[in-house]
């Protein structure tokens, strides 16, 4: 760029986001963004329709108000423990901006959601990455070990994407019991409704116990409003206070907000499709295992195969099956557990990879 910039900007990567469908006479699917499959409930959309719709002329309520209020009820917390932001990619920029800045550090698990560096680097911090284990675990001795005095958060992305191997509720108290408790501990819960480990940490449960806690959810996933931008943190009141100042003012339109609170309502209704998704998961891990292939723990909408090397020749398959993955070039491919027909057509290419000599 000519003009007098960042220069620090120029070494981030772009954020990637996931590849449309493959073009094709056939029907093709999209399983590189982990979005859930299902369309919007009709009852969220009357609501947006009857009720955001005819107030796009005025601001939201730029504190999000009747979300916060209902969010509390729902999670035993205090309003005042929680706030909004366009996706919880918002909420965890606005808690990096209130910790980190200029030779501080930030330390998180890699690889994971490619988001961390971007937002860490944007703040003039500096990310402390610590590789995963060989079998995608995060390595919770190695995050300990690489807290300094300059450790301004720690993030724990439970389930970690693009992995979906979980944290366990040990491995997470053993790291909270080593961070100092002026050092915040983020949870990322993103894929929090598809993880039915019963050895998992749930961030809510250490929040009541730990003072340093701060959990990041998002309408996103489970409640499939990717599309519409609203994500919440619960934290301590003097962190949301913090939040709160450096958030996107009115980011968080009264459209999300009114389509969050329809699907609070409808929570029934999107868990029964949440149980469809983890039930295509298993069938599909359990499919792809008696096949030969390697896969660890999966416990979010998606599921990670290790490729390495053969990662790009591997993907050339998927497009011309019709699916559009997630590839981290060198490393692996991201599948999202997407329609049923799209998961038969995942099955269906991994035996045809396995003839050609792919298995891994
Ligand atoms: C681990 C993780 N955290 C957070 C997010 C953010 O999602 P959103 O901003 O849509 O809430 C994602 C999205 O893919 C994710 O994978």
């Amino acid at each position: 760029m000519a003009f007098k910039h960042r220069t620090d900007i120029d070494l981030l990567p772009s954020y990637k986001q996931g590849k449309p469908a493959p073009k094709s006479n056939r029907h093709t699917y999209k399983i590189s963004s982990n979005e859930n499959p299902f369309e919007p409930l009709a009852s969220v959309k009357a609501a947006i329709v009857d009720d955001a719709l005819s107030h796009i002329n005025r601001y939201p309520d730029m504190r999000g108000w009747g979300v916060v209020e209902r969010l509390a009820k729902e999670t035993g917390v205090a309003p005042e423990n929680i706030c909004l932001g366009c996706g919880s990619t918002e909420v965890i920029t606005q808690l990096v901006q209130l910790l980190a800045g200029t030779g501080d550090e930030v330390v998180y698990p890699w690889r994971s959601f490619e988001a961390y560096p971007i937002i860490v680097a944007t703040a003039g911090a500096r990310s402390v990455q610590v590789p995963l284990t060989s079998d995608g675990h995060h390595d919770i001795e190695a995050m300990i070990a690489a807290i300094t005095e300059r450790t301004r958060l720690i993030i724990v992305n439970n389930p970690n994407n693009p992995t979906a191997v979980p944290v366990s509720d040990a491995d997470a108290r053993t790291l909270l019991d080593a961070v100092p408790d002026d050092v915040i501990v983020l949870f990322d819960e993103a894929y929090f409704q598809f993880n039915t480990d019963p050895n998992t940490a749930v961030a809510m449960e250490l929040f009541q116990e730990y003072p340093n806690v701060v959990v990041a959810q998002t309408f996103s996933k489970a409640y499939g409003l990717a599309g519409l931008r609203i994500g919440y943190a619960v934290a301590p009141e003097d962190v949301i206070d913090g939040m709160r100042k450096v958030a996107l003012p009115f980011g968080v339109s009264r459209v999300a907000q009114t389509a969050a609170l329809a699907s609070l309502d409808a929570y029934d209704e999107l868990n029964d499709r949440v149980q469809v998704i983890i039930s295509e998961r298993e069938r599909v891990l359990r499919a792809l295992r008696s096949q030969g292939w390697t896969i660890p723990d999966a416990e979010a909408n998606f599921f990670w195969i290790q490729f390495g090397e053969k990662t790009e020749e591997a993907e050339q398959y998927f497009i011309k099956a019709g699916l559009s993955t997630r590839v981290f070039a060198g490393e692996g491919i991201r599948f999202t557990v997407g329609e049923a027909a799209a998961n038969d057509l995942v099955i269906q290419t991994c035996s045809k990879l396995k003839t050609v000599g792919l298995l891994v």
